[in-house]
């Protein structure tokens, strides 16, 4: 399939979420993908609004570019920003430290879920539907992914509508729209998270090598897309 029949029936998938399923919203991490989205959706769908998570441990590059997204899209969309609750975050570095994601899984994945996982709860409330800039050949994980499916955790429907989308046809509609994106991306970061659980990768590595990069491959999930059993 050509990259120009691939926007339509993203298009095409946008325009349904935001006649059908309204209210609904995208979650923008600020990357490459979501950055596809957030034009097509300003440019088509302005009916569906977007949000972040500012985890507090972002990259400069990730707060600099959402200003720039502020600046360029601000007035086309809706654009929110969740962060974690303070008095949560407190107690837990108190206990364990600023830095506590290294020392055990455990950890990591307490500090994920205060710092994202529920703030993604919060931004889902009330909603119909949200999309996310996952892609089938990011991970073995998402192989499988599909366009629609049922979010059981959160009582809505999911999204993914670039499942399909190469990382090479990402970087064609970013450079042929001239689309803003994360500088980071320019220094080998494909895949991009919070500072400190985020590196740069290798040539020939995984996209999502830089990410957790000291865990085992089976716990690098944040939980931001994992099904409760
Ligand atoms: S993650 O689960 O490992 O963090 P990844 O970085 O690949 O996921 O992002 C996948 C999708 O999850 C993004 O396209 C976006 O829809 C959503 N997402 C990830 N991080 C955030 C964030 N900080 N704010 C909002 N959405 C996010
Ligand atoms: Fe915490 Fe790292 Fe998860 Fe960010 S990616 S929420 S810093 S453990």
């Amino acid at each position: 399939m050509s990259l120009e029949s691939k926007i339509n029936a993203t298009l095409a998938l946008l325009k349904r979420v935001e006649r059908d399923f309204s209210p609904a919203t995208l979650a923008s991490s600020l990357g490459a993908e979501d950055m596809v989205l957030t034009d097509l959706i300003a440019k088509h769908a302005p009916g569906i609004s977007i949000f972040s998570l500012d985890t507090g441990r972002l990259n400069p590059e990730t707060y600099d570019l959402l200003a720039k997204v502020q600046a360029t899209y601000g007035d086309k969309v809706t654009l929110k920003v969740f962060y974690p609750e303070a008095q949560v975050i407190q107690l837990f570095v108190e206990k364990n430290g600023i830095n506590a994601f290294y020392d055990s899984v455990e950890n990591r994945k307490a500090c994920c879920g205060i710092r994202k996982v529920e703030p993604l709860n919060r931004a889902l409330k009330d909603h119909k539907a949200w999309i996310t800039g996952m892609r089938r050949s990011q991970s073995a994980d998402r192989a499988n992914l599909a366009f629609e499916e049922n979010d059981a955790d959160h009582g809505m429907v999911k999204f993914n509508p670039l499942a399909d989308w190469s990382e090479k046809e990402v970087w064609e509609y970013i450079r042929g729209n001239n689309v803003p994106y994360n500088e980071l991306h320019d220094k080998f970061y494909p895949s991009i998270g919070c500072a400190p659980c985020t590196r740069s990768v290798a040539m020939g590595e995984d996209i999502r090598a830089g990410r957790w990069w000291w865990e085992d491959e089976s716990m690098k999930e944040c939980g931001l897309h994992v099904k409760k059993l």
